[in-house]
């Protein structure tokens, strides 16, 4: 397995081009089961979850076509240099997501919702995914059987079946749930009149679905908001589409160049997606300062502790949060975070107490007294974002950091290793240590 070796110490300074977001970019790339036309998305991130949703695709009946960088270069929203991918399910060839694929990836289960209004059945794995709480799939299955499927959970797959089609409902989720909001959109955009989504997930990667669909000929309103109405159109074609910049990407080097008491340009991606993080980052003594196209940010010595608490979109990310802690865990003073959306994510905490990290633990929250020196350590990564808040800490640590186990990294951040190393970190991959 491979690992990261990194010598911290080293202010950043420099440039890095954000990404197409993977969290918009896995369901958009699951709403080619609801058409038979090609669906072309532009900006796409290059990762192993997109490589494991084109297989999880291909094995429906999906063709894949990948351009090379070039064509669409300068097409994406930002001005990004992303790749782009065309996918045409002319014809599904399965409806069933197997265990090997969906274990990979939770998100696998985006093409449940497609599948049942496209063809009237599904059969899904369970899904697996970070192991960063119990994350069941309840609400998306109680609200598909709101619009009319039956739904049964046999030998570890869920069977869902709707032999006359879905048919349109009000649909009120008793927690915001982000994938369950997506999973709903997309069937209730094939289904037979009208659907209301309430309390549905606002994050901006539910707007570029919703889009997405629009561009397709769904009749999605009030994107953005907690309401989503949706009337059922009997078919879908093609469309063109950008995936928007990641912000947890952009989130996650904004605080490397905080961490490192850097200076670094993040390009192509928006100071909007991340007012919550940014708005906690200047609190904390960061310059946070949107240029076109991205957004400069810079830092001294002298940060102060900030609080936070995770919450759905426009809260602060829970896909920041172990970030978070790395840069409280070199500021002056105590700071606390409280994680409200998934009960077990503070397994990065052990690993960051072997840098120097002061950071207690209780129930929900960490507390997190400052230091001011971190020191480089022999770490393992947990989860996706666990790893890059080990990544931080060793990029802000005096000496040497070999962040084992790294394969959850390559989930989510393309050329990691590349992009700091371009601004001036001393970081580089062990192949096979
Ligand atoms: C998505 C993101 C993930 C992010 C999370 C929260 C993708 C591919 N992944 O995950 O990176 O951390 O949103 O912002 O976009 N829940 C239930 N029952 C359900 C569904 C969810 O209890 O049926 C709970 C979950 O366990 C969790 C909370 O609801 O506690 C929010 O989960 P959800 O928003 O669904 O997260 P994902 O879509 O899995």
């Amino acid at each position: 397995m491979d690992a990261i070796r990194i010598t911290g110490g080293v202010p950043l300074s420099g440039e890095i081009v954000i990404g197409g977001a993977k969290n918009a970019a896995l369901p958009l790339m699951a709403a080619t089961l609801l058409t038979d036309k090609p669906l072309t998305l532009i900006n796409m991130p290059e990762l192993v979850d997109i490589t494991t949703m084109s297989n999880l695709l291909r094995q429906h009946g999906a063709r894949i076509d990948q351009s090379a960088l070039a064509p669409d270069a300068r097409l994406g929203e930002a001005g990004t240099t992303g790749r782009s991918m065309t996918l045409t399910t002319a014809r599904i060839t399965s409806v069933t997501a197997p265990y090997d694929l969906v274990r990979r990836m939770r998100a696998s289960v985006l093409v449940l919702g497609p599948l049942l209004a496209r063809m009237g059945e599904a059969k899904v794995s369970l899904p697996g995914g970070c192991a960063i709480g119990t994350r069941p799939v309840d609400l998306h299955l109680k609200a598909l059987e709101s619009l009319g499927a039956k739904i049964q959970l046999k030998e570890g797959y869920i069977h869902a079946t709707a032999p006359g089609g879905l048919k349109g409902a009000n649909v009120v989720f008793p927690k915001v749930t982000v994938g369950g909001t997506e999973n709903l959109l997309m069937a209730a955009a094939l289904a037979a009149g009208d659907t209301v989504l309430e309390n549905a997930a606002r994050e901006p990667e539910i707007g570029n679905l919703a889009d997405c669909l629009n561009a397709m000929g769904a009749k999605i309103t009030g994107i953005g908001s907690g309401t989503l109405r949706i009337s059922g159109v009997q078919t879908l074609h093609g469309a063109r589409v950008a995936v928007i910049p990641d912000r947890i990407e952009t989130g996650t080097y904004a605080i490397a160049g905080a961490i490192t008491r850097g200076r670094i340009t993040l390009k192509g991606t928006r100071f909007d997606l991340l007012e919550a993080v940014f708005s906690a980052m200047r609190q904390a003594g960061v310059s946070i300062e949107p240029v076109p196209g991205g957004v400069v940010v810079a830092a001294e010595n002298g940060l102060t502790g900030v609080d936070v608490m995770t919450e759905p979109y426009p809260g602060f990310p829970t896909d920041l949060q172990a970030q978070w802690m790395a840069l409280m865990a070199t500021a002056d003073g105590a700071s606390m975070i409280t994680e409200t959306i998934f009960e077990n994510r503070f397994m990065h905490v052990p690993e960051l107490t072997r840098f120097g990290a002061d950071v207690n633990v209780h129930g929900a929250s960490a507390i997190i007294r400052g230091r001011k020196n971190l020191s480089g350590a022999p770490v393992m990564a947990t989860d996706l974002r666990a790893s890059s808040s080990l990544i931080l800490a060793g990029l802000a640590a005096e000496g040497e950091t070999l962040v084992n186990r790294i394969y959850h990294l390559d989930r989510g951040y393309e050329r990691l290793e590349e992009k700091l190393g371009a601004c001036g970190a001393r970081i580089e991959r062990i192949v096979g240590a």
